[in-house]
């Protein structure tokens, strides 16, 4: 690309003037136009769309740069008023960098249009094939400023717009997406890979080449591989909607639109809304784990509830869950029980109703009786919904497992590891005062004895920080921001310095830590929190494939925030097994009961 920004002199004024730049010109092969700022002037293209604000020319004058975009986005409410799709135009205009949020990407865009002049009409107008006519989008790395890592800390160590690197469309995603701005492109036999979100917007991959890709067609990420060659296709410019009932694994009618920049990620505008061709067909999958009813194979599981209270109308459906895909787990571990009061905030705290509202209809469906056990928390301690008090609870069939002994611990109470080992308070929370549980969840100990077994095993139900005030994938901040990731490395450390306890009085204790970790497993909290602890992850111990280990869909990525850590006598355990059931996964936005899938495990809790 080379300058043609001259300056003109006159005897007291000088004046900046870009005079007849190409599109390429002002895009440049950067993120930032070398053009920011200036008034340009008899910039061609071709009109290949039109929005409801602007619209988008091709260059006439294309180079052969690949890192060099050849479409602009014209802004103006007006400009469009008169132009077809097919003119050829010449446009005067300021360039401008864009962004709505000082977290987002800028986009390059040619502002306040002057001096529109309509050179020819009817033009054939052709999208650019991703993958045909374009290199296929790079499947692995989002950006040259990543480290190689897009969870390496510190998040925001720098930015896209203060490096304004060289685009590397074949190595990094977001450069492929950025050296596309302004074009207008078609994606072949899309799959639909996360449900839409509030406004319609949706994930999808193209039949390009990925990594990562699952049985049911969504991609799951991996360690150092969080899949760009996704792309959320956005609002239609022709004012149509999309469908809010896609869902995973669909397969939707070829797509056309505008690659752009807006709400954090790059996107696709389509020409028109989205189409189901292919509906998935995702059938409630459910544990083929079968229950010994005693030590010899007893089935745990782990659900996040999702902020449940008594008159939640999803409580039903959590139940029918639990009995109809997870059958009915001798021992199961949930997350987010709301107090008596649901989010009402009057100092409540016993989540007695809650609890007994769903082991009560759990018992209607299936006629199960579970008992339950839980520490309520000081009133609005632990974060989550105001007044909501969210708690971890058991809920367990008395018949096969019961605590072993103890007193239950209230909610100031920090239990201990005693020689035995035993826990000083039977359920107990796990240093409720440390400052890493300030305004988040203290973990549920609990021991156990399962019938027929000869000595107790021990439990930790968690629930760390969550991800909140992190920045997307697609964001300014590079590595991107892994939200409240302090956080959970201190939850690590607390949570890792418990469980080594209870090995140091018994190396081969049965230990089972599961729950909502927030976090995934080859990022450093989980790292550190398997090597502090001596436990291992169970979907390694289980070897459940790479790509089948998710409980949870956010943006272009299925991936586990929940997962069962294990001690080594139970994961190296014969009968020890391990299913994810992606009852919410896979479903539309209708059915989804909570955000999380269940999960269910086997184990042999007799001799540990
Ligand atoms: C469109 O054309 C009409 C009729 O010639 C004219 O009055 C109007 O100003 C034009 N609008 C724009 C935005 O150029
Ligand atoms: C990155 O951008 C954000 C938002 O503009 C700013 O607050 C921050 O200081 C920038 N960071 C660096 C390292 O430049
Ligand atoms: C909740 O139930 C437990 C066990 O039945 C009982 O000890 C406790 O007092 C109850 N709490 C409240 C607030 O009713
Ligand atoms: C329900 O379970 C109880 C004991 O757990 C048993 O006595 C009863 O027959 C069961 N009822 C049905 C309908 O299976």
């Amino acid at each position: 690309m080379k300058s043609t920004t001259r300056i003109l002199c006159w005897a007291i004024a000088c004046l900046p003037l870009a005079a007849a730049v190409t599109i390429a010109e002002i895009n440049g092969n950067k993120y930032i136009s070398p053009l920011s700022g200036q008034t340009v002037t008899g910039v061609t293209g071709l009109l290949i769309a039109k929005g409801p604000s602007g619209v988008w020319i091709r260059s006439t004058r294309p180079d052969n740069d690949p890192t060099t975009s050849e479409a602009i986005y014209v802004f103006s409410t007006t400009v469009g008023a008169n132009l077809t799709v097919g003119d050829i135009i010449s446009v005067d205009g300021k360039v401008t960098e864009y962004r709505a949020n000082a977290a987002y990407q800028y986009l390059t865009e040619l502002g306040s249009p002057k001096n529109v002049k309509v050179l020819s009409k009817g033009n054939p107008v052709a999208a650019l094939v991703i993958g045909k006519d374009t290199t296929p989008p790079p499947t692995v790395q989002y950006s040259s400023l990543d480290g190689g890592d897009v969870y390496a800390t510190p998040g925001g160590a720098t930015n896209t717009s203060s490096e304004n690197p060289v685009l590397k469309p074949t190595e990094y995603g977001l450069d492929f997406w950025e050296s596309l701005s302004g074009e207008l492109v078609t994606v072949k036999k899309p799959t639909v890979i996360g449900r839409p979100n509030n406004y319609r917007d949706t994930w999808v991959v193209g039949d390009w080449a990925v990594t990562g890709r699952n049985a049911h067609g969504s991609l799951t990420m991996s360690d150092r591989d969080s899949n760009p060659e996704a792309i959320i296709i956005g609002a239609p410019l022709d004012g149509t909607k999309n469908p809010t009932t896609s869902k995973l694994g669909d397969i939707t009618e070829d797509i056309t639109g505008i690659v752009t920049h807006a709400f954090g990620f790059y996107a696709i505008l389509p020409l028109t809304a989205l189409k189901t061709s292919v509906a998935s067909t995702s059938a409630a999958p459910s544990s083929t784990l079968q229950s010994t009813a005693d030590c010899r194979g007893l089935t745990i599981g782990d659900y996040n509830v999702e902020n449940l209270a008594p008159t939640s109308a999803h409580l039903p459906k959590v139940a029918a869950h639990i009995v109809s895909a997870l059958k009915t787990p001798d021992l199961l571990f949930i997350q987010e029980v709301q107090d008596d009061s649901g989010p009402t905030d009057n100092g409540v705290v016993s989540a007695n109703l809650t609890l007994t509202a769903l082991v009560s209809a759990i018992k209607a469906l299936s006629n199960v009786t579970y008992a339950f056990a839980s520490v309520d928390p000081v009133a609005n301690q632990d974060g989550g919904q105001p007044g909501g008090n969210i708690r971890q609870a058991y809920l367990y069939r008395a018949e096969v497992v019961e605590l072993d002994g103890g007193v239950p611990g209230k909610g100031g109470d920090a239990t201990l590891v005693l020689p035995g080992p035993k826990l000083s308070f039977n359920p107990g929370r796990v240093e409720p005062a440390s400052e890493a549980w300030a305004a988040s969840r203290k973990p549920l100990a609990a021991a156990w004895r399962a019938k027929g077994a000869k000595r107790a095993f021990f439990t930790l139900n968690v629930h760390w920080s969550s991800k909140g005030g992190g920045t997307t994938l697609h964001g300014d901040a590079r590595p991107p921001v892994n939200g409240a990731v302090g956080k959970r490395v201190q939850q690590a450390e607390v949570t890792g310095a418990f469980i080594a306890e209870i090995l140091k009085e018994d190396p081969a204790a049965g230990v089972v830590a599961a729950g909502d970790f927030n976090e995934f497993a080859f990022v450093g909290p989980m790292r550190k929190f398997s090597e502090l602890s001596g436990l291992v992850d169970l979907d390694e111990a289980a070897g459940i494939p790479v790509a089948e280990r998710y409980t949870y869909t956010y943006d272009m990525n299925t991936q586990a925030l929940d997962h069962m850590y294990v001690s080594p006598s139970i994961a190296n355990s014969k009968t020890t097994k391990y299913q994810h059931l992606h009852v919410n996964s896979w479903a539309s936005n209708a059915d989804v009961v909570s955000d999380h899938d269940p999960s269910v495990a086997l184990f042999n809790v007799c001799g540990c």
